[in-house]
């Protein structure tokens, strides 16, 4: 039977995941373990040393051991436990049966969690904290160890606690639910990072948590059905984020396009009953001496590929099309939360790729921002003309000291690399090492790619300044061409652009990943603006 009553709301977008607190205390001494607050205990174990064939108990996994009176490593070893970073073995310790019976735990939390922390590096540390987010839904709060055994130096010990409280906070992600039958999701429990001291840990878990934030908004927006995401709803909350926080933000409708020139949004905005907008959000940080970076997103919020009109397995995904403009937007507010040192400006282009009477054509010629004309071969190739119109009025108008696109632009990125990597572009060497080594540190890759200078043609047109896309030259290389079209529009700015057409959606959970909408990007962009001098 049907349920009555009004489908529940969609849930707000800007959720806030769980707390993750600090705490200097000992598994020996701490009442966390004993006042009642705490569903699990989770400790850390790690591979064998070579030619040692033990499972390594790592910090707190000893004092948990004699603190509960039970041989931890031993029951690892039992279970089959490798120490793989993200390997999970939950003991679920039992209740005596009546009184007579004190069982040597009794009054510590009944759930011993054994984590896999594989080389305890980073990378893995992400991993094992994610492994713990997912066995720990429905629970209220969590004490662990994880990553807190002894580090070389301060900064080690932070970087190892962020990590682990970034894995937790990013697998904790459950998207919004407008289900009017299923029960309330399971939310993963709060989490307390026990022995570690100090400000510098805590600003770097709050750190982390600012980067977890900005992703799970970043998933929120691509999650969002398109019959909800018109550009104005996403122009609206654009608008109520950024204003929430202080930011400036400039909203330009159909009115505001047309009067000032924007030919790539609007001929791609046509075919819809949905129109386009532009929208800008800025933080300026209260001390001078930083640089500008402008992060222009492509904001698509549905792609049917236009008249030349994508197949029907390929269009089910395109509601998470606009994932570049919810990064650059999650980006600009990370940025604010954290107090970067930076002025951050996102540029969202948002229009919707349709089939309508009013629909731009193959063969069309578009006066872009700034004079450009463009023809069009494929309206499928949509992208570029709204990140060409943005990526123009953003170097002339802007000043940016560097000028960063990211947008889900072509399937020939994912054709080489894979779901895993971002494809990276850029002829400023300097600026390509620094978002690399943003990626490596954040766990969300990039590869810087060539700028092939001999396919140069494939944008050469004999009726206007450019063509957007090859036609019958076999030049392949289709993300590379893509960034020569881009690189027309930037004038003689330092400009990357990352094609996240791969790793923006995961087809199922994995580590710190999502099922669905990852939200990559915003992440590796907060660390490229935290390192930036
Ligand atoms: N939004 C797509 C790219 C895409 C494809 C993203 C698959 C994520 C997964 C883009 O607008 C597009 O349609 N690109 C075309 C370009 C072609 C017409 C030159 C493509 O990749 O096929
Ligand atoms: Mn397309
Ligand atoms: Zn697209």
């Amino acid at each position: 039977m049907a349920k009555s009553g009004a489908a529940r709301a969609r849930p707000p977008i800007g959720r806030t995941p769980p707390e993750v607190t600090v705490d200097g205390g000992s598994i020996a001494t701490t009442t966390l373990l004993t006042d009642g607050s705490t569903d699990a205990l989770a400790v850390p174990v790690a591979p064998a040393r070579a030619g040692d064939d033990a499972l390594r108990p790592l910090g707190g996994t000893a004092e948990a051991a004699a603190r509960y009176g039970v041989d931890l490593a031993e029951i690892g070893e039992r279970a089959g436990l490798t120490g793989a970073a993200g390997e999970i073995y939950v003991l679920q310790l039992p209740r005596p049966v009546g009184s007579s019976v004190t069982l040597p735990w009794s009054g510590l939390p009944p759930r011993l969690v054994l984590v896999g922390v594989g080389s305890g590096r980073p990378a893995d540390l992400r991993r094992a904290g994610a492994a713990l987010a997912r066995s720990s839904r429905g629970l209220r709060q969590v004490v662990t160890t994880l990553g807190a055994e002894a580090h070389q130096d301060d900064s080690a010990s932070a970087t190892a606690a962020r990590a682990v409280a970034e894995g937790y906070l990013l697998a904790a992600y459950v998207p919004p639910t407008s289900s009017t039958s299923g029960g309330p999701a399971r939310d993963a429990a709060e989490l307390v990072l026990l022995g570690r001291d100090g400000r510098r840990t805590a600003a770097a878990v709050s750190e982390g948590r600012t980067a977890a934030t900005a992703t799970w908004l970043a998933r929120d927006l691509a999650t969002t059905p398109s019959s909800t995401k018109t550009p104005a709803w996403l122009a609206d909350q654009a608008t109520r984020l950024g204003t929430e926080a202080g930011l400036e933000v400039v909203v330009r409708g159909t009115r505001e396009l047309t009067a000032e020139g924007f030919g790539g949004i609007l001929a791609v905005g046509a075919g819809s009953a949905s129109p386009p907008r532009l929208v800008t959000v800025s933080w300026t940080p209260p001390t001078a001496g930083g640089r500008h970076v402008v992060v222009v997103g492509k904001g698509i919020t549905f792609d049917t590929g236009g008249l030349s009109i994508k197949p029907r397995e390929a269009m089910v995904p395109m509601k998470t099309d606009m994932t570049g403009a919810a990064v650059a937007l999650a980006t600009v507010l990370g940025a604010a939360a954290a107090g970067v040192a930076h002025r951050v400006t996102a540029v969202l282009p948002l229009a919707e790729n349709h089939v309508g009477g009013a629909s731009y054509r193959p063969g069309d010629v578009l006066t872009m921002w700034g004079g450009t004309t463009v023809e069009v071969a494929n309206t499928d190739a949509e992208g570029r003309l709204v990140l060409a119109d943005a990526l123009a009025w953003a170097d002339a108008t802007l000043d940016p000291d560097v000028l960063v696109d990211v947008a889900t632009l072509t399937g020939a990125a994912t054709l080489g690399l894979g779901k895993q990597y971002a494809a990276l572009y850029s002829g400023d060497q300097e600026l390509a090492d620094a978002l690399v080594a943003a990626g490596d540190a954040s766990g969300e890759l990039a590869w810087h790619m060539p700028m092939v200078e001999e396919y140069e043609d494939a944008v050469a047109s004999q009726v206007a300044d450019l063509r957007h896309v090859p036609v019958d030259k076999h030049i392949g290389g289709g993300s590379i061409t893509a960034a020569l079209f881009l690189r027309h529009f930037v004038g003689a700015r330092r400009w990357a652009h990352l094609d996240i057409a791969g790793p923006a959606r995961a087809a199922s959970d994995k580590h710190e990943i999502t099922e669905g909408a990852t939200g990559f990007g915003a992440r590796l962009l907060l660390r490229y603006l935290d390192d930036l001098r």
